[in-house]
């Protein structure tokens, strides 16, 4: 039994779904179900014994003390945060309470846990921390990529607040010993992601006809990575990752926002042509820019390659394609989590552009 925190967001979600169709060890799953957290991702486990869900909170000591006593699991995969770099500008504190405090007090849970197990348990217990590589900056065009090694440089309230945990975790780690593991991973795509972040958005305005909101002049880089790669890699250094290590996940598939833009574009031309506004390509519209944007972000993964031999099964032109594919496919899952609060945040952060 494992205990997986915020797997009812865009990545814990395909994480769970996918632990249980590679294998049968059960899942206890926390969530707060905060507006990017939706149980209808986890709908094909309903009726299946092996996913117990449990609405909470991971800075809830008495709800997670609870948990780790009634299942004992052999490991906690921490996904729960605030994700959203735009909602961190406008509005820090539920990222400093839930990734600082709240990372800080499932730590505490789980380190009181594991110091009453038995020592074989204790030996074979993992705390993986699920983190990005936004807490290492802004590369310039020439850098190198961020290795394991890159000097933590946190620009916004959201990589700031991941940056604190992350050295809770190593701290947790270095002065009790418990025995942790950190990912570090570029940006994800793939089914199931809240449409407030630039792929799923793009898709689900340009389905509607509506704008396609390119910040500053889209030269921006982010390095692409399917999110069921990302799944695999965090199974990979659960399973043999160094204790007290951090790993850098990456898919070698740096774009700038431009290039994601027109070819989700280029894609949607081709796989619905009945959209009302087509080419799609003519919706794209350039805004303000985000406040502090990073510039460019590259993961130099060869550490996880070299020492756990994990690499991507996906490149960035087939996962986008099985992308855009979901979300066309899927058009029912997009109107439930669009409604109510999510219209509320786009009015509000794309107003002031
Ligand atoms: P998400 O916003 O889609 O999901 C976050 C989930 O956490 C939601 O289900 C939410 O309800 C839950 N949650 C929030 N606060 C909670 C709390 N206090 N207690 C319990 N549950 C809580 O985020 P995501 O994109 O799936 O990201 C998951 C993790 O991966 C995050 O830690 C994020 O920093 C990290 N990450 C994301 C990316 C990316 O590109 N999306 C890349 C690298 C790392
Ligand atoms: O790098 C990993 C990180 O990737 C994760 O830690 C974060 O949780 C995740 O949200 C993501 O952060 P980004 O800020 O890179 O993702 P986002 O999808 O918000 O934006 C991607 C790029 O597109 C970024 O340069 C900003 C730009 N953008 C975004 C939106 C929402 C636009 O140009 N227009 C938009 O409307």
């Amino acid at each position: 039994m494992i205990l997986v925190t915020g797997g009812a967001g865009f990545i814990g979600a395909n994480f769970v779904l996918d632990w249980l169709a590679v294998g049968d060890e059960a899942v206890v799953n926390l969530d707060k179900l905060t507006y990017a957290g939706n149980l209808e991702n986890l709908r094909p486990l309903r009726g299946d014994a092996r996913h117990v869900f449990v609405q909470g909170d991971i800075g809830d000591r008495a709800t997670v003390d609870a948990l780790l006593q009634q299942y004992r699991p052999r490991a906690v995969v921490n996904f729960a945060a605030e994700s959203h770099v735009d909602r961190s500008i406008q509005g820090p504190g539920e990222f400093i309470e839930t990734n600082v405090v709240g990372t800080f007090k499932l730590l505490e849970s789980v380190r009181a846990h594991w110091s009453r197990l038995p020592a074989d348990e204790q030996a074979a217990f993992r705390f993986l921390h699920v983190s990005t590589d936004e807490v290492y900056g802004s590369l310039g065009p020439a850098d190198p990529a961020f290795s394991e090694t890159t000097p933590f440089a946190p620009n916004s309230p959201y990589s700031a607040s991941k940056a604190a945990s992350d050295h809770l975790v190593r701290a947790y780690h270095h002065t009790y010993g418990l025995p942790v593991l950190t990912t570090n991973c570029s940006n994800n795509y793939g089914p199931l992601q809240f449409p407030e972040k630039l792929v799923p958005l793009v898709i689900h305005n340009a389905l509607a006809g509506k704008p396609l909101p390119i910040y500053g002049d889209g030269s921006n880089v982010r390095d692409w990575l399917y999110v069921s790669d990302h799944c695999s890699a965090i199974r990979r250094v659960l399973e043999a990752g160094r204790l007290g290590e951090t790993y850098n996940i990456g898919g070698c598939n740096e774009k700038t926002n431009l290039e994601v833009v027109e070819t989700l574009c280029a894609i949607l031309d081709e796989l619905h042509p009945g959209s009302p506004i087509t080419p799609h390509a003519s919706l794209m519209t350039f805004v303000k820019d985000r406040p502090g944007h990073d510039q460019r972000y590259a993961i130099d993964a060869t550490k996880i390659e070299r020492e756990l031999g994990w690499t991507p099964a996906e490149t960035f032109e087939s996962g986008i394609r099985k992308t855009v594919a979901w979300y066309l496919n899927n058009q029912e899952w997009v109107a439930h989590v669009t409604s109510g609060e999510y219209r509320n945040w786009v009015s509000e952060n794309y107003a002031a552009r």
